[in-house]
């Protein structure tokens, strides 16, 4: 069974929906996240509600995020934050399925339960799992004092406010920068140097009025969706930090706009969905300006000799040669930062699309805002 959040309390206003609202509100939910948690000096965080001294922190071997749906797919890139950063083994796992293979739980294993609601049942159940085997789980919850948070050891509320709509935005934000903040100080009791650790605190005070920045060129994607929305079929490609957020993009777009939406590696492009590139099947590649650029742009090139329709989230200078593709430029952060950035379009895309399609944005058919009992 599913429960659908209390709206009463919080009006949607001047906004034609919820999401959109949510949306815009982005630039300040992400300044909450991060107040007074930052430490310029040191080039840290500090997060007392983790709970956790230098010494557990420091005792660390391995994390291990637990999530679903979004909060899934955010925990992935959460993980490949902390693996960069505090260079500790890290990765992400459908907590809907954790429970099922009777998990392994080492006690020098740090479980993080990451959830807008804190309440849903899939993750709820893998906090306990883990905590019934003596294992430490903190939680990345936004809804203070939910059934989530109240069964982790400690965490990091994510400050975001209420949200309504069923397709998560603000909230997934934040639990990204949550996950910075977490891999930031896993990072400096470890190797992270001082300098290092302040490039990014100084990346993680401009992400908001570059979060601002991108839901400014909204209008300049309307049309691109409302292309995309006319797809029986579509895919989202991306590699290694762009691959999450590849697969954010499908949840979204096929969550409200119902069109099949299907994120790949793109590295595993040629091991077989290629077949099914045609001129109606448009890609939505993430295309960042880094170590894979090159090969991003290869792939690229392959998909448009088959005359595949190519829609590239992508940096200022990225060239991609003769690739006849829509390009969306994102502003630069520090590379670790990049894929929230990165993020804040498919929204955009993924809203226009379904607006144009003429959906109930807020209230997808078949699904709720949490997702309470199995
Ligand atoms: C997000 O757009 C989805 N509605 C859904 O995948 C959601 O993220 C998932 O059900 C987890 O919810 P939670 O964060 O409240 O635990």
């Amino acid at each position: 069974s599913q429960v659908d959040v209390d709206a009463s309390a919080y009006d949607a206003g001047e906004h034609e929906s919820y999401m959109r609202k949510e949306m815009l509100e982005q630039p300040t939910t992400a300044q909450a996240v991060l107040r007074g948690r930052l430490d310029d000096r040191f080039g840290t965080a500090h997060l007392g509600g983790l709970d956790m001294d230098a010494r557990d922190l420091r005792a660390v071997r391995r994390v291990k995020v637990l999530g679903c749906g979004s909060a899934y797919y955010v925990g992935q890139m959460g993980a490949g934050l902390i693996e960069e950063l505090a260079r500790i083994p890290a990765d992400a796992e459908a907590a809907s399925e954790f429970r099922y293979r009777d998990p392994v739980i080492e006690p020098d294993t740090l479980y993080v339960a990451v959830s807008q609601s804190g309440e849903t049942i899939d993750t709820l159940l893998a906090v306990q799992e883990v905590r019934r085997k003596g294992g430490r789980c903190v939680g990345l919850v936004n809804v203070v004092g939910s059934a989530i948070a109240r069964e982790c050891d400690g965490g990091i509320y994510l400050h975001a406010g209420p949200e309504v709509a069923v397709a998560s935005t603000k909230a997934l934000t934040n639990m990204f920068l949550g996950f910075a903040l977490l891999a930031l100080q896993l990072g400096r009791v470890r190797d992270l140097s001082i300098a290092d650790g302040r490039r990014l605190v100084a990346g993680l005070e401009r992400l908001p009025a570059q979060i601002e920045e991108v839901l400014a060129g909204e209008d300049d994607l309307v049309e691109v969706a409302r292309g995309l929305a006319e797809a029986r079929s579509l895919f989202f490609i991306g590699r290694v930090r762009g691959f999450p957020v590849a697969r954010e993009g499908a949840q979204k777009f096929k969550e409200i706009s119902y069109c099949h939406a299907e994120a790949y590696q793109t590295s595993e492009l040629k091991h077989g969905p290629l077949a099914l590139i045609d001129p109606d099947v448009p890609t939505v590649a993430v295309v960042p300006h880094d170590e894979l650029t090159e090969r991003n742009v290869a792939a690229l090139h392959e998909i448009a000799a088959r005359q595949g329709p190519l829609v590239v989230v992508t940096h200022e200078e990225v060239d991609l040669g003769e690739v006849g593709a829509r390009r969306i430029v994102v502003p630069r952060n520090e590379p670790e930062l990049d894929p929230i950035l990165l993020t804040i379009p498919l929204q955009l895309l993924a809203y226009h699309a379904a607006q144009h399609l003429g959906h109930d944005i807020d209230k997808p058919r078949n699904l709720a805002k949490s997702v309470t009992v199995e």
